[in-house]
């Protein structure tokens, strides 16, 4: 992990460690990836107003559904981590315990929500997907809460799968098939054919194995989750998963006002503004473009949170600027996990701590609680709109 100093520094070593039916799983996004690229240049559009001599000190701790965290973002759910290193989820886990920030477990983990528990200590969520009949969520949510889950996010935009086309160029979904390119690639990349494909067991969707049985193979745990996608569900559906979760509750995928006062009218503590990080629909907005609005449309209770091209401190401190309580961590991390295991995540947890906490500097912010609409640089004319006494 030495010499790399950022996450594209990450990236570039878990390109160079997978084999590209991997490595483009993680990377890509929906057919023409606009919406990947529009998250990132979303962020790289704000500019921050600097501030000078403001201290030399910042507090990154933040508070989110009742828990103090040591900064305000955590490791996102993401599935099939064990494709990238051994026991990916239990890494990503694990480091944002010891980071002291917090982590998503997942429904499609490689790592029953059971097994992570019993090994990590730190605060977990759990994600569930709107798979499935209702005795298939409400199963879900009884181990969740049974294992020690405190919060739950229901992720909303994925009715139907996005056409991602890289993997579709590979014929990946779900698994890795074995084809002439897929074992040549695989072969040029010893270290992770060694650890993940020739290592004990192959990566399957373990939280799912108790509606298929401990012999359930990595094939038919994929098909099973495909058999389960449910494009009927609805907010009925939302309303009877509130009856039966009495913890926290976030929608995840909320991209408009309109949705998010629904979100809220139906129970949820918050939502989590997200385009599954260009996956979903292509051609949707950058998620900082309309932190904004659904930010100031909400009660001063909900939780805000958003995630979607999130590769510096300072997008962090943008995202809070602009409203949201905290941010989720999606490839940022995975890039760690993919190039260094444990200790890439962890060193990428470190890079954005240690960028946030310069930026907050810069900012003149001393903590998060100081983070405001006053940070953003806007154009001249729109400042004195916005502060009459200017005139
Ligand atoms: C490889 C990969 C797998 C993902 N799997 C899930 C998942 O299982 N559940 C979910 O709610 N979101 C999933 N997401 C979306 C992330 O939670 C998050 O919304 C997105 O990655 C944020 O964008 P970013 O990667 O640009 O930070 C996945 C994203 C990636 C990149």
């Amino acid at each position: 992990m030495k010499r790399a100093v950022n996450i594209e520094d990450l990236r570039r070593r878990a390109r160079s460690r997978l084999p590209r039916v991997v490595f483009d799983y993680l990377d890509g996004a929906a057919e023409d990836e606009i919406t990947l690229t529009a998250n990132r240049r979303g962020f790289q559009s704000i500019q921050l107003v600097p501030r000078i001599l403001g201290g030399g000190t910042a507090d990154l701790s933040t508070q989110i559904l009742g828990h103090r965290y040591a900064a305000p973002f955590l490791i996102g759910p993401t599935g099939l981590n064990g494709i990238y290193w051994p026991q990916g989820d239990l890494h990503l886990a694990r480091a944002a315990a010891d980071a002291g920030v917090g982590f998503a477990l997942s429904t499609a983990s490689n790592m029953s929500m059971e097994a992570i528990s019993a090994q990590v200590d730190g605060p977990k969520w759990f994600q569930l997907y709107p798979w499935g009949k209702p005795d298939f969520s409400k199963s879900l949510l009884d181990r969740a809460r049974a294992a020690g889950y405190s919060a739950l996010i229901i992720t909303l935009d994925s009715l139907v799968g996005g056409k991602r086309e890289r993997d579709l160029r590979h014929g990946f979904s779900h698994e890795i098939r074995m084809s002439a390119p897929v074992v040549l690639d695989g072969l040029m990349h010893p270290g992770w054919l060694a650890s993940v494909w020739l290592g004990r067991s192959r990566p399957r969707f373990e939280n799912l194995v108790a509606f298929l049985g401990d012999g359930a193979s990595d094939k038919e745990l994929a098909d099973f989750t495909r058999s389960q996608r449910n494009p009927h569900f609805s907010w009925e559906d939302v309303r009877r998963i509130r009856r039966q979760w009495d913890g926290p509750l976030l929608i995840k995928g909320v991209m408009c006002a309109e949705d998010a006062l629904r979100a809220r009218q139906e129970g949820a503590d918050g939502v989590i503004i997200s385009n599954h990080g260009g996956r979903q629909l292509d051609g949707a907005p950058a998620t900082i473009s309309v932190l904004e609005e659904i930010a100031g449309c909400l009660d001063d209770g909900a939780t805000v949170l958003l995630d979607g091209g999130i590769r510096r401190g300072s997008d962090v401190v943008k995202a809070l600027a602009l409203g949201a309580q905290g941010v989720l961590l999606g490839r940022a991390t995975l890039y760690g996990l993919a190039a260094g295991g444990y200790d890439g995540v962890a060193r990428a947890l470190s890079m954005l701590a240690d960028e946030m906490q310069r930026t907050m500097i810069f900012t003149g912010c001393g903590s998060t609680d100081d983070l405001g609409p006053h940070n953003i640089a806007r154009p001249c004319r729109e400042r004195d709109r916005a502060s009459p006494e200017r005139e």
